[in-house]
């Protein structure tokens, strides 16, 4: 198990969406394809970060299984024996490592994560919980323990990131030893999954915001159970501009931006290609309709190939998974108590 290690995880606090599967899940299986051999792919579900804000709990075991059946409806092969599958919560390393990490995060740094800026704003200070504060560090500990150089992430874990590298660096600074592995800088993981730039789906309803599952947003978003009928029905109601004329401007047309966004990223295109063939037109129904079409497209297929999946056949990868994943996790949870005096 020496191979370089790509590594993903997606909370599984509500079912999933098009940007989830844009930004990480698409990127996972196309990166197991493109590199099959050559590396050590761990896809695993952060089911602790699930209750930063807050969820039904009683949905929540079901939703891991449901996440888990889709990335294989998505393609990931597990069959595969260099690709892992995981519960964050059944490695106790994990939160283990939190605690240690913790210790070596300034208060500073993890206040200024916008994450936790834009969600405590949204939901008041007397009920944000010390976990939406803390989930940075804990996500820190599940790439460290795995001495992960890939991760796959949309563009709202890029601040995460650079904080994974900077706890890294400053623990092996700290103990004068290469305790962990940096996971590589952001240009470089946008080079890895073939990308100009990280990825950010907007909501369709509003496009000034990352289409996301904790917002009460259900026409701006893709579900990945939607009917794909009425999925069509919110790319034909996405909220657009009055401008007549089709450029990719971020700022000024964000909703536009967003659906060629969309179209290049489910026709596996580059964006200033899509872009370059809307440029200067006019028919803003014309780009609506054909982004609903790759959309029903889209979730046709995913959603036939999730009614054939073998749940039984996950659960055993899962459970035989978890105990080769804890032993490589307690090795390095070791390394880093002893580092700290925890063990001789
Ligand atoms: P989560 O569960 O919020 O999202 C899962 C993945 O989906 C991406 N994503 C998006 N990409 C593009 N456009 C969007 N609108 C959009 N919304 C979500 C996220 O960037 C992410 O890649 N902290 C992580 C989970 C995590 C993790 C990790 C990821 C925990 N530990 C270790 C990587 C490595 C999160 O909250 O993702």
């Amino acid at each position: 198990m020496n191979k370089p290690v790509i590594l993903t995880g997606l909370r599984a606090n509500n079912q999933l969406h098009l940007g989830n599967y844009l930004g990480a899940i698409q990127p996972m299986v196309n990166l197991q394809s493109t590199h099959a051999g050559e590396y050590q792919l761990n896809m695993f579900i952060p089911d602790l970060h699930s209750f930063t804000t807050p969820i039904d709990h009683k949905q929540l075991y079901r939703q891991v299984i449901d996440s888990l059946k889709i990335f294989v409806a998505a393609g990931l092969d597990i069959n595969n024996p260099d690709t892992f599958i995981y519960r964050q919560s059944y490695i106790p390393a994990h939160s283990e490592l939190t605690w240690i990490l913790d210790c070596f995060t300034y208060f500073g740094e993890a206040s200024r994560m916008i994450e936790f800026k834009d969600k405590s704003t949204k939901a008041g200070s007397d009920t944000v919980s010390v976990g939406l504060f803390n989930y940075p560090v804990l996500m820190a500990a599940d790439i460290l323990l795995y001495d992960a150089k890939f991760v796959p992430v949309g563009e709202d874990q890029k601040q995460h990131l650079e904080l994974v590298r900077n706890l890294a660096t400053r623990f092996n600074s700290k103990f004068d030893k290469d305790i962990f592995t940096l996971p590589e800088p952001w240009d470089k993981q946008m080079e890895f999954s073939n990308r100009d730039s990280g990825l950010r789906i907007r909501s369709l309803r509003h496009p000034d915001s990352k289409m996301s599952k904790s917002v009460e947003d259900p026409a701006g978003t893709i579900m990945l159970n939607d009917d794909p009928e009425l999925a069509a029905k919110k790319v034909m109601n996405a909220e657009t501009d009055s401008i007549g004329s089709i450029h990719l401007d971020w700022e000024k047309q964000p909703g536009i931006s967003n659906l060629l966004q969309i179209l290049a990223s489910l026709s596996s295109r580059k964006l200033t290609e899509v872009a370059a063939e809307w440029e200067g037109k006019s028919s803003y129904g014309e780009l609506k309709k054909q982004v609903a079409e790759q959309v029903i497209h889209f979730l046709q297929n995913l959603q036939t190939k999730l009614s054939t999946i073998n749940e039984g056949e996950i659960v055993k990868k899962l459970e035989s998974d978890e105990v080769a994943m804890t032993k490589v996790a307690n090795a390095k949870l070791l390394e880093a108590q002893k580092a700290v005096g925890l063990r001789e």
